[in-house]
């Protein structure tokens, strides 16, 4: 059984105690919800990887109260000290050198000498944060390869039973997860598009690196080993770019839908990308279960524009389209 917890003082405490008995218990943030476990503890960073049905090599984030819990724990560079001040609490992660004496188990970091670091904004999780006391590493809470939970239902239709508890927040706000920046290389190299867009983080630090595209992936130009190809996947095929839409297929739309789809989600009427990220996943899950009760073929998606969260949303919509494997 897995219990539900209120997000008030009695639930966050005893989620902190299940983290802190090695227990695995999944959390709001403002990105997505996470399956939390103490970061320390290799046994429960294995058991999130058996939970999930993650492949072992893919590194976990590590999720602190503020930026000096972090920062004792990965050598922080001036840039980073500056999107730190910029952007925590929040969504980006920072990949950075891990420290000799940092006690995060090796598991959690896929054994790799950099560790991936995230101050969450939520303040449900940063209540917990502070109360476990030690970082806790955070998967979105999903089985591996499917799309990501932005509420606890969508968690419990995941990983009920297989994990102890979910900590109950909400809908998330932000919708995609958080932006991954590598800053262990000669310039900030964005791993990940995700809550705080590209041109955001240039307007702070100057040019950021961006090479995430499957194409990158498949020549081995990717850097960071989670970011799977196919992901974020519904069961139902997902067909992009669609400037028409068949009647045997649902339609994800973002704008004035296009006419005579067997189903709609709109991202956003008012082609806003913040709002479209935040109903992304929502969106996939519902025309997924929709589309399957009524027989449609596949998703037919329109397309959103690279700008803002746009980068984001098309990176999850290129994955959720990708061959499967
Ligand atoms: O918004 C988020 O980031 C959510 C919430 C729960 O915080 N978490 C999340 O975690 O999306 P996850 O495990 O689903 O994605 C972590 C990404 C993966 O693509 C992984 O490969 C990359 O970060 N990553 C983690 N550690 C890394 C490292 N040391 N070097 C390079 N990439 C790393
Ligand atoms: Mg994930």
């Amino acid at each position: 059984m897995t219990e539900i917890l209120a997000a008030d003082a009695a639930g966050i405490a005893r989620a902190a105690a299940l983290l802190r008995a090695g227990r695995l218990v999944a959390f709001g943030t403002e990105t997505v919800y996470g399956l939390g476990a103490d970061a320390t503890d290799a046994r429960a960073v294995a058991s999130v990887f058996e939970a999930k049905g993650r492949p072992r090599f893919n590194p976990l984030i590590c999720h602190y109260a503020d930026a000096d819990a972090a920062f004792a724990h990965v050598e922080a560079s001036d840039a980073a000290r500056l999107l730190a001040e910029r952007f925590w609490p929040g969504p980006l992660t920072l990949v950075l050198p891990r420290r000799a004496a940092c006690p995060v188990a090796p598991l959690a970091g896929a054994g790799l000498d950099t560790l991936a670091v995230r101050v969450p904004a939520h303040p449900v999780a940063r209540a917990l944060l502070r109360a476990v006391d030690r970082p806790v590493a955070a998967p979105s809470a999903n089985r591996s390869g499917q799309v990501s939970p932005t509420t606890a239902a969508h968690v419990l239709a995941g990983l009920g039973g297989r994990i102890a508890a979910v900590l109950d927040s909400g809908p998330c706000a932000v919708g995609v997860e958080s932006s991954v920046l590598d800053l262990t290389g000669p310039r900030p190299f964005l791993l990940r598009p995700g809550g705080v867009s590209r041109e955001t983080l240039e307007a702070a630090v100057g040019p950021v690196g961006l090479g995430i595209t499957p194409a990158a992936e498949q020549s081995g130009g990717l850097r960071s080993p989670g970011l799977l190809v196919s992901h974020y996947a519904p069961s139902l095929p997902v067909r992009l770019d669609a400037a028409k839409v068949a009647g045997d297929e649902a339609l994800l739309a973002f704008g004035p839908p296009l006419p005579g789809a067997g189903a709609v989600f709109q991202l956003s009427a008012a082609r806003d990308t913040t709002e479209a990220a935040a109903n992304l996943f929502s969106a996939l899950r519902a025309l997924d279960a929709q589309g399957t009760a009524l027989g449609l073929r596949g998703i037919a998606a329109m397309p959103v524009p690279n700008e803002g969260l746009g980068l984001a949303i098309n990176d999850r919509l290129q994955r959720a389209a990708a061959p499967r494997h």
